[in-house]
């Protein structure tokens, strides 16, 4: 049996959009899953969470893919910063601290007062950076 013109087509066409298929295919099985970042659990880091919340942070800083990113992405914080870094940069925020400039400032939060300001750091010190499985992993 013979083909004719427009039968070819139709045939060429198929294996194109089944070889695009494949590849796409390939190209979702070969691309590393997202880095998870994780958190320790614990009640003064949980209170902090909520004090996240409350004050707003999230309206310039992003957490587990939530908030917004015109500041500095906060994952994987707690294994950057010490305990005394975050505790005088609430007070005192010195801008460059940052990957890059960013177009807005980060607040002083010396108006908060001490025990809320403590709840935020152990909230920043518990989100941790993937877990070693992940960094193991090819
Ligand atoms: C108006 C935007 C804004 C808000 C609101 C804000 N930040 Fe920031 N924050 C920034 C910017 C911008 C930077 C980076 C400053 C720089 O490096 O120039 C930053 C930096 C930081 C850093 C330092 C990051 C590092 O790499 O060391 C921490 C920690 C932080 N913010 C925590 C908080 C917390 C906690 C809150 C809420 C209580 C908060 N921020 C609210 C804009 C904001």
């Amino acid at each position: 049996m013979t083909l004719r013109l427009g039968e070819w087509i139709v045939v060429a066409g198929a294996l194109l959009i089944g070889a695009f298929a494949a590849l796409v295919a390939t190209l979702i099985y070969l691309k590393p899953p997202p880095a998870m970042y994780g958190y320790t659990e614990s009640a003064a880091a949980n209170l902090g969470e909520t004090i996240y919340k409350r004050e707003s942070c999230r309206d310039c800083h992003q957490v587990f893919g939530n908030g917004s990113t015109s500041g500095p992405k906060l994952d994987g914080i707690g294994a950057l910063r010490s305990e005394s870094m975050l505790k005088a940069y609430l007070l005192d925020p010195v801008p460059g601290v940052g990957d890059k400039a960013y177009r807005v400032k980060m607040p002083s939060y010396a108006r908060l007062n001490q025990e809320d300001r403590d709840a935020l750091v152990s909230y920043l010190l518990a989100l941790s950076p993937p877990a070693a499985q992940n960094a193991a992993s090819p």
